[in-house]
């Protein structure tokens, strides 16, 4: 357990090992103390433990961005995946309207089929595809029926500084070869942590009163390899030696090392949010600008073979 201090509203947030969890441990440290809990303070799959720990910590808002978020893993865990995405997240719900604190709990855009290319809005009929987005979506509504208070945030395609994604993946493999592939009939909105942490922050400072579902992305739409190849052309730009810009065409069909299935088209409109808090989300490539430059300050991406 580590502890940052500042004054104000005191923060809990788990899965502090993982992307978002990191990102926002950081962010809501300029604004409040913060208690950052990995997996060793409190393991999500011992239900029981999750009252007496929450009960012996002193916190306003607790903050969920743990779970168990490989689709993969989730459907050769299936009742793991039940137990951290669904279970556990209702217990936490449970303990905190019972203790009267804020709870916001992270979910997923593959809660949706992705058979539309349209936005989906929060109303949206939810029909997942996979047990993860299956895991995730029971979590959503146990949550909301445990703590009508509670916002559930579903986000979408994460990449930041704190976890290596597509696009960091995409460039490392671009120091070394030329022929790449990425998935091209696959949608959604890339979204960068760091924004999403400033949009969480809002909510909680500015907007104590949101609750129910509400969907957080960047804007604009992308395909895996789109997403890819505008990596790729940024990196390129800031003298990164990648080998090529361009990603070979992948059909989501053709993937079948893909251990369960992926929902197809998944962007969310974030509408809602707009309305609640006047903030419009800027466009994924922007933002994927400044993410890129940071790593390339930070000399993370290197032409060493590995
Ligand atoms: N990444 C994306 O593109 C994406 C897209 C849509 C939605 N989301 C949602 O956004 C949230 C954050 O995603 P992320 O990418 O930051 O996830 P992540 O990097 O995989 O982090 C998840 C964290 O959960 C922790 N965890 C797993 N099992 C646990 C257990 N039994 N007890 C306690 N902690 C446990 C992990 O701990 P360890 O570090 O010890 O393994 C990890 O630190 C998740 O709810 C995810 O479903 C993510």
């Amino acid at each position: 357990m580590h502890v940052m201090s500042s004054p104000a509203l005191r923060f809990l947030v788990l899965g502090s090992n993982g992307g978002l969890g990191r990102a926002l441990a950081r962010q809501l440290a300029g604004i409040g103390s913060v208690t950052a809990w990995t997996r060793k303070d409190l393991d999500l799959s011992c239900l029981e433990d999750i009252e007496p720990k929450l009960a012996s910590q002193a916190f306003d808002v607790l903050l969920n961005p743990a779970g168990m978020t490989s689709p993969d893993a989730c459907v050769q865990q299936p009742e793991l995946a039940q137990r951290i995405n669904t279970e556990a997240p209702a217990e936490l719900a449970r303990v905190c309207q019972k203790l009267g604190r804020r709870f916001i709990h992270f979910s997923t855009d593959y809660v949706f089929d992705g058979g539309k290319t349209t936005l989906w809005d929060e109303d949206d009929l939810t029909a997942p595809v996979n047990l993860y987005g299956r895991t995730k979506r029971a979590g959503e509504l146990a949550v909301l029926e445990a703590c009508p208070e509670a916002l559930v945030a579903r986000v979408s395609w994460l990449f930041g500084p704190d976890k290596s994604s597509h696009p960091d993946q995409i460039i490392t493999k671009a120091l070394q070869s030329a022929e790449l592939t990425a998935i091209a009939d696959k949608t959604s909105s890339p979204t960068f942590t760091r924004d999403l942490c400033e949009w969480v922050q809002t909510l909680v400072t500015s907007h104590r009163d949101s609750r129910g579902v509400l969907h957080l992305c960047n804007s604009g739409t992308a395909s895996w390899q789109e997403w890819g190849e505008k990596a790729l052309e940024i990196a390129s730009r800031l003298g990164v030696p990648v080998r090529t810009t361009k990603l070979a065409p992948l059909a989501l069909a053709e993937c079948t090392f893909f251990k369960d299935a992926r929902p197809p088209h998944t962007r969310m409109s974030t509408e809602r949010f707009t309305t609640i808090t006047g903030i419009r989300p800027r466009a994924w490539q922007e933002a994927l600008e400044e993410h890129l430059r940071a790593m390339q300050a930070a000399l993370a991406f290197s032409s060493t073979p590995s």
